[in-house]
Formats: C-alpha cells, structure tokens, sequence
C-alpha cells in the first residue's frame, strides 16, 4: 500500500489518543471527588453539584469504560497499521509503550472491580496503577507522534 493511504488510521489514532487523555482527566477528576467524599464525608462542591457518591462512583465506571474501548481500539489500529505497512511488528520503542499502557490499562480496569471492604490492597493498586498509567500515555504519545512524522506528506 502506498504512504499516504494509511494517514487516515493515524487520524483516528491521533483523536482516539486526545479522547483517551480527556477520558483519563475527567477519572482523575471524579476519582479525586470520590476520595474526598469518602474521607471527609462531603462534596467538594457541594453545593454547586450536590452529587452523591453513587452517581459519581457511576460515572467514573462508565468513561473508565470507555478509556478501555479507545485504548483496546488503539492497539487494533497500531497493529493493523504497522502489519498493512511493513508486514511485521517492533519498529520503534513505540510498540513497547503501547504494550505498557495495555497493560496498566487493563490492570487499572481489573483492580477497580476488585475494589471492596474485604479487598485493603485493590484501592492503592488501582490508584497507584493509574498514576504509572500518566507516565505511560505521555511516553506512548511522544513515541505515536514521532513515528507518525513518517507518514506525512
Ligand atoms: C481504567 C478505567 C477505570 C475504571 C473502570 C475505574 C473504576 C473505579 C472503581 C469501580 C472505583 C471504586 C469506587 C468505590 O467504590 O470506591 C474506583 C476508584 C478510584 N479511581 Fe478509578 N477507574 C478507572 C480509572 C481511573 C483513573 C484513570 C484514575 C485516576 C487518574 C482513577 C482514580 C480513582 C481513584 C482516586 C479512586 C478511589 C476513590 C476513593 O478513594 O474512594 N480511576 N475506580
Ligand atoms: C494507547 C495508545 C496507543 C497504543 C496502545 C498504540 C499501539 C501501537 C502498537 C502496538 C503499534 C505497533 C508498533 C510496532 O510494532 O512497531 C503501533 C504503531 C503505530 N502507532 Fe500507535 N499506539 C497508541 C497511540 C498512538 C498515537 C497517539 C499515535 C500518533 C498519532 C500512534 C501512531 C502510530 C503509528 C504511526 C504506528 C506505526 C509504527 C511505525 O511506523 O513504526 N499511536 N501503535
């Protein structure tokens, strides 16, 4: 396949990804609400939103969710891409970063089902998974950007 013909792949690549930091902002966000409700037993902004802590706990669940879909849709596209393009896999660090944030994600995912009274560790691995998971979608971003540079016109 000519050049150019897979630049469309990296747009949606390139939109998944700023969909994916938005997703993880707005966790960040609820999840920090969550905390504070759970520890000092208020909203932070209680009376602008007065949302209880199952309607934030909900909403959190559900862009986690969707952080998982476009993350599982970035690895297809990256795989699909590279194998179209070259025929094979591992050309740059790019691949190991993606496989990193896959990895954080999915363990991010898995560690918040398990978050309960009788479970103390699920809540500090979820939390502490989630702050590698940063470092993770930048170095994955860096490494995205640079090798799309190949692609351009
Ligand atoms: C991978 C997708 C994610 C899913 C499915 C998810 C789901 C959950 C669930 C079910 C809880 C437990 C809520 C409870 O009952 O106490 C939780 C807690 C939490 N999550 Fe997530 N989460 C995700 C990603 C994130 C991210 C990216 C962050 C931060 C950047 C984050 C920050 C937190 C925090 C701080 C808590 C603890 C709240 C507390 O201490 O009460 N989560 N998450
Ligand atoms: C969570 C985010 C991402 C994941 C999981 C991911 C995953 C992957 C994987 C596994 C590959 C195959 C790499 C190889 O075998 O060498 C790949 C390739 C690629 N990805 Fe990503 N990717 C992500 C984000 C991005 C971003 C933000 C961009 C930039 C727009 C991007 C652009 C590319 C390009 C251009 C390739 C072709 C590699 C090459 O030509 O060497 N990716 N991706």
């Amino acid at each position: 396949m000519h050049l150019p013909s897979f630049l469309w792949l990296w747009k949606i690549a390139a939109w998944s990804m700023g969909l994916s930091l938005l997703a993880y902002l707005f966790l960040a966000i609820t999840g920090i609400w969550m905390f504070r409700v759970r520890t000092t037993g208020k909203s932070p902004l209680g009376v602008l939103l007065p949302w209880n802590r199952g309607e934030v706990q909900s909403l959190h669940y559900i862009i986690g969710m969707t952080m998982v879909s476009l993350v599982l849709l970035l690895l297809a596209v990256g795989i699909v891409g590279t194998l179209g393009h070259f025929g094979s896999l591992g050309h740059s660090s790019h691949l190991i970063a993606g496989l990193m944030v896959v990895a954080l994600v999915l363990g991010s995912a898995f560690s918040a089902t398990q978050i309960s009274a009788r479970k103390p560790w699920a809540r500090p691995l979820h939390i502490g998974l989630n702050i590698v998971l940063f470092a993770g979608f930048a170095w994955v971003s860096i490494t995205g950007w640079t090798v799309v540079q190949k692609y351009l016109p």
